[in-house]
């Protein structure tokens, strides 16, 4: 049987994908390649390029392969985007997910593992790590249409003969430890992604988005998980599917927050490198802290984070992006070069 990796071109999805052939398992990606990279998808993986929404691709995906378990990735993340294009989130990622989940039971599929947030949280009334059952509180259109899709495969698991497991993620960093994948996205807007950039003089510095929070030092505090850590959450949620286990939410993360401040220090630590640092008002949408209770998915599937170290994830964050940029400067020269020949 094979695994459908919606988005899996993508950041967290190409890591699922090589983690699964990694495992053993057969796997399928489908990917419009919106901010995905063909290049991405582990060469083993069988690759359909399009839309999660489009329906007769599903209906086409699945009558040609036998799968038994679809991993829903694809969506967008952007927080500060959503809340100037609310329309475009509820479209991809909870409208579409609805199209996948009702083309998955067509096709009679019974498990599904969806990639939910963190952001369903919003700000809570204290700042211990917060459990699946904390108030949901979306602060932006982002949090709110990942919140929906939930509800959503809840009801059809309820009504049908499907199972789910919705991982809340917390904030997903670091990249692949054997180099194989990483965050690739271009204009990506994560605070470790966009550290690393600097440490590497790829940009000009850092701007951190609000120093009022009620927090020790001002700064948001975020739970910060690598990206290795993650998928291998949900290779337990695919086996505890497999094995029968009910529907599921569960936060994924460290239980342990950082600052921007402290992430900011150790990228500079890590990387040996300074760079400019401005303060700055607070973006919207954001919460002050951020911190997940993981007890369930560690009890329920049986999870064991091996990865729990920010240096690490910093330091695999900082090896992806000088992947990157050799890469780079490998298609600037091939470019050259076809320029090269061309004139001649
Ligand atoms: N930040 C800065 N400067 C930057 C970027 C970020 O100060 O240039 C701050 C943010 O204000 C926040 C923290 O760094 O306090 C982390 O911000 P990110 O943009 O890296 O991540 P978010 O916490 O906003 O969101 C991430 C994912 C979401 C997910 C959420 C869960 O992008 O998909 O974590 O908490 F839902």
């Amino acid at each position: 049987m094979a695994v459908l990796v919606t988005g899996g071109a993508g950041y967290i999805g190409s890591h699922m994908a090589w983690a699964l052939l990694d495992a053993g398992e057969e796997v399928v990606v489908l990917d419009r390649l919106s901010t995905g990279f063909r290049w991405a998808v582990p060469p083993a993986a069988r690759f359909y390029l399009g839309d999660v929404g489009n329906m007769d691709l599903l209906a086409q995906v699945f009558a040609e392969n036998r799968i038994d378990a679809v991993m829903h990735f694809a969506g967008s993340i952007v927080v500060p985007q959503s809340v100037a294009h609310p329309l475009e989130y509820y479209d991809n990622n909870t409208s579409k997910t609805r199209l996948l989940a009702e083309a998955t039971i067509a096709a009679g599929i019974k498990h599904f593992v969806f990639s939910s947030t963190a952001a369903v949280y919003g700000d809570q009334p204290d700042d211990t790590p917060v459990l699946e059952s904390a108030p949901l509180q979306p602060k932006n259109p982002y949090g709110q249409s990942k919140l929906m899709a939930e509800i959503m495969l809840r009801d059809a698991a309820s009504a049908h003969d499907f199972r789910f497991v919705a991982l809340r993620y917390f904030n997903v960093a670091g990249a692949d430890l054997q180099g194989r994948t990483g965050l690739s996205t271009v204009g990506a807007t994560h605070l470790i992604k966009i550290a690393v950039e600097a440490a590497l003089a790829q940009r000009s510095g850092v701007d951190i988005f609000g120093t009022d929070y009620p927090t020790p030092d001002g700064t948001g505090i975020r739970d910060y998980i690598h990206v290795s850590d993650l998928v291998e959450a949900h290779l337990r949620a695919l086996s505890y599917l497999r094995r029968g286990g009910e529907a599921l939410i569960a936060n994924c993360g460290y239980g342990r927050g950082y600052s921007v401040l402290e992430v900011l220090q150790t990228v500079m630590r890590v990387s040996g490198e300074s760079f400019d640092v401005r303060y700055g008002p607070r973006r919207p949408g954001d919460a002050a802290s951020v911190v997940a209770n993981a007890t369930l998915a560690r009890r329920l599937l049986d999870w064991t984070p091996r990865h729990d170290d920010l240096e690490l994830i910093v330091q695999t964050a900082l090896a992806w992006e000088r992947h990157l940029m050799e890469r780079k400067i490998g298609d600037l020269r091939e470019l050259q070069q076809r320029l090269a020949t061309a004139a001649f």
